[in-house]
Formats: C-alpha cells, sequence, structure tokens
C-alpha cells in the first residue's frame, strides 16, 4: 500500500483533470490511495489538501481547468516554506508526490527532488515549451482555440478589408502562434525566437495587398519583439515569485503601427486566458491519460527525480533535470513552414 500525492502548479491548462483520473484510477488498481493537494506548492506549505476517489473524480475527464486549484507559489522564495512542505510530506505518510507543472512548478520539484523528495514530473503547459518531451497536453487545445479564432477573423478581416492583428499566449516561445498561423493560414506570423522588424512586417502585407488581397491576417506571440526593442510589451511590472513580468500589448502596439504607415484600417484582438480555459480536444484527454498512468507506473518503478513524456508514440522517463533546464523553442523548420507563405519573406 502506497500512498501518493498530487498538486497541479502555474498556469492551468485543458487537461489537468484528465491527468488527474488517470493517476487516481490506476492507483486505484494497486490498492494505492492518494491525496490531493490544494492550488499547487502553497497547499504542500499549508497543509491543505483534499481526498481523491473514484467517486470524487467522477465525470472530471473532459473538465477544463483543475478541480484542485492552482497557483504561481514558489517555496524556495520565502524563508521556512521548503521545511514545510518536508514535513508535510511525513505528515501526510507521502511515499511520493507527482507534479503536474510548467518549467517553474517543474524547477521545484527538481530543487525538492535533490533534497530527498520523491517526485515525478508530469508536463503541462498551452506553450509546449518544455524541453525532453515532443508535446505537452493543453497545447493542442490552445491551438485548435486559436485556429478557430483565425478563420473567424478572416470572414470579418475579408467583409471589412482589414489588418487584423491576433496576439496569443507564448513568453519565450511562438508555438501557438507558429502552429495555429500555418493551421488558419496565417499571412504573418511573429515569435519571441526572432525579433522583426516592423519594416519587413509592412513591406510583406504590402507585398500582399498590392497583388490585389483586400485583407491580411497576422498573429503574434505576446513575448514576439521588435528588433530595435530591448524588453517586452508589459502589461505590469509587477512580477511573480518566480520572477516574470505579465505580458501583453503588442498585438495592440502592433495593429496602431502598421495602420500609420500602410493606411489600410487595422484592428487586434488579444485572445488571452480564453486559450487556457474550457474543455480539452480528444488528443490532449488522451495524452493527459497516459501521463497520468505513467507516472503511478513510475512511483512503482521508484524513477523519482524523472518526468513522463512522449517521444514519437511513446510515453518515456526522462530527468528532470534535463526539462527544466532550457525551454524548448520553435524548431525553425516548421517556422518556415509557414514562412512559404508570407508575401514576402522577412526574418532572414
Ligand atoms: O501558461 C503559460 C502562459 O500561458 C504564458 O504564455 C502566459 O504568459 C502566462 O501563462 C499568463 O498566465 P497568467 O495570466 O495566469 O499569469
Amino acid at each position: 500500500m502506497k500512498k501518493i500525492g498530487i498538486l497541479t502548479g502555474g498556469g492551468d491548462c485543458p487537461g489537468l483533470n484528465a491527468v488527474i483520473r488517470a493517476v487516481v484510477k490506476k492507483s486505484a488498481k494497486n490498492n494505492w490511495e492518494v491525496i490531493g493537494i490544494l492550488d499547487g506548492w502553497k497547499g504542500l506549505i499549508e497543509g491543505n489538501i483534499m481526498p481523491l476517489t473514484d467517486v470524487n473524480i467522477s465525470g472530471i475527464l473532459p473538465r477544463g481547468g483543475t478541480i484542485l486549484g492552482t497557483s504561481r507559489t514558489n517555496p524556495f522564495k520565502e524563508k521556512g516554506n521548503v521545511d514545510a512542505v518536508i514535513k508535510n510530506m511525513k505528515k501526510f505518510k507521502l511515499d511520493a508526490l507527482i507534479v503536474i507543472g510548467g518549467e517553474d512548478t517543474l524547477g521545484v520539484a527538481l530543487k525538492l527532488h535533490k533534497m530527498g523528495v520523491p517526485v515525478i514530473g508530469v508536463p503541462k503547459t498551452i506553450d509546449n515549451d518544455i524541453s525532453g518531451t515532443d508535446y505537452t497536453f493543453g497545447f493542442d487545445t490552445a491551438v485548435s482555440i486559436v485556429t478557430e479564432a483565425i478563420d473567424r477573423l478572416h470572414t470579418t478581416a475579408e467583409s471589412h478589408h482589414r489588418i487584423m492583428v491576433l496576439e496569443v499566449m507564448g513568453r519565450h516561445a511562438g508555438w501557438i502562434a507558429t502552429i495555429s498561423g500555418i493551421a488558419g493560414g496565417a499571412d504573418e506570423i511573429l515569435i519571441p525566437e526572432r525579433s522583426f522588424s516592423i519594416d519587413a512586417v509592412c513591406k510583406n502585407l504590402k507585398a500582399r495587398h498590392k497583388k490585389g488581397k483586400k485583407f491580411s491576417i497576422v498573429v503574434v506571440s505576446e513575448g514576439a519583439r521588435p528588433k530595435d526593442a530591448n524588453q517586452f510589451v508589459i502589461q505590469s511590472q509587477e512580477k511573480d515569485e518566480f520572477g516574470h513580468v505579465r505580458l501583453g500589448g503588442i498585438g495592440q502596439r502592433l495593429a496602431k503601427e502598421i495602420q500609420n504607415r500602410l493606411g489600410i484600417e487595422t484592428r487586434f484582438v488579444v485572445l488571452g486566458h480564453v486559450q487556457r480555459g474550457g474543455s480539452p480536444t480528444a488528443y490532449d484527454r488522451v495524452l493527459a491519460t497516459r501521463y497520468g498512468i505513467a507516472a503511478v507506473e513510475m512511483v512503482k518503478d521508484k524513477h523519482f527525480g524523472k518526468m513522463v513524456a512522449l517521444r514519437g508514440y511513446k510515453i518515456v522517463p526522462v530527468d528532470l533535470n534535463e526539462s527544466v533546464t532550457k525551454l524548448k523553442t520553435v524548431d525553425m523548420n516548421i517556422y518556415n513552414v509557414a514562412t512559404t507563405f508570407f508575401a514576402k519573406p522577412h526574418n532572414e
């Protein structure tokens, strides 16, 4: 008989509940108990938990968000909180901790592992920027939401002969912009991995309109930066416990600049948290379910300090060390698929 704790940390994403459900159901097969830790690391510091049973996880597979709640609490930020985490691991008699999170949450998991805490990581984020895995769950759902938005923007852009700028999430990696942009047929895609020249963007759009096109769609990641800018466009200077400022505003800035330079009516849309909300796609439900099951198997095999990862079709354990030290940015071969559809390439 083992007892497993599970928590969800960082920004939420569709598929978190599917992991929780799979962990509980798979553990029940082994007669293991699972407890849910509320609101990420905060819950383990404060000792806030809920029992997770076959009965109280009923119906959560298609539900977005996380029934456990989440937070961006960093136990290493305040003295005494790591001790509290370790004390509560003992108090709740946990044999293992399954941590579902992105770069920051898994970074904490790795540090705790090095201190002897038996952790297993599960990679989540709509941004798809965790190294060591081909995909994180949540990404496919975000891409389908953004693609639908691009389709909808196309019809209104076409009717009004406008340029529409769509700002999407992606702080350091432009996966959502690139993949949705390809799927939706964007005429310009701007990502954090390549700073851009507004001149070149406008030249591209001008060339397109010169050919007779009467509208354009521009997709921009929140973390994309013009070449001459030395910092992100931000919403607020205030930093979270992992040192991140809140990004946002590049879409609006870009739309204004494009309209001024080209004299074509331009509007912007910020999709924001719509990209993270709601029900996961079938792909994300299956990936999240496979991750949950593999995480329990890894507890059984004592693969602590590792993270479940998708490599091709297989779910494999990878070192947390490998996954949290470097972000997985957009593969330029894929980005270049997108640029093939621009009227003029701009990112040599
Ligand atoms: O989950 C990561 C992310 O989607 C980033 O792309 C974005 O910058 C961030 O979340 C915003 O999250 P929040 O508003 O919850 O801090």
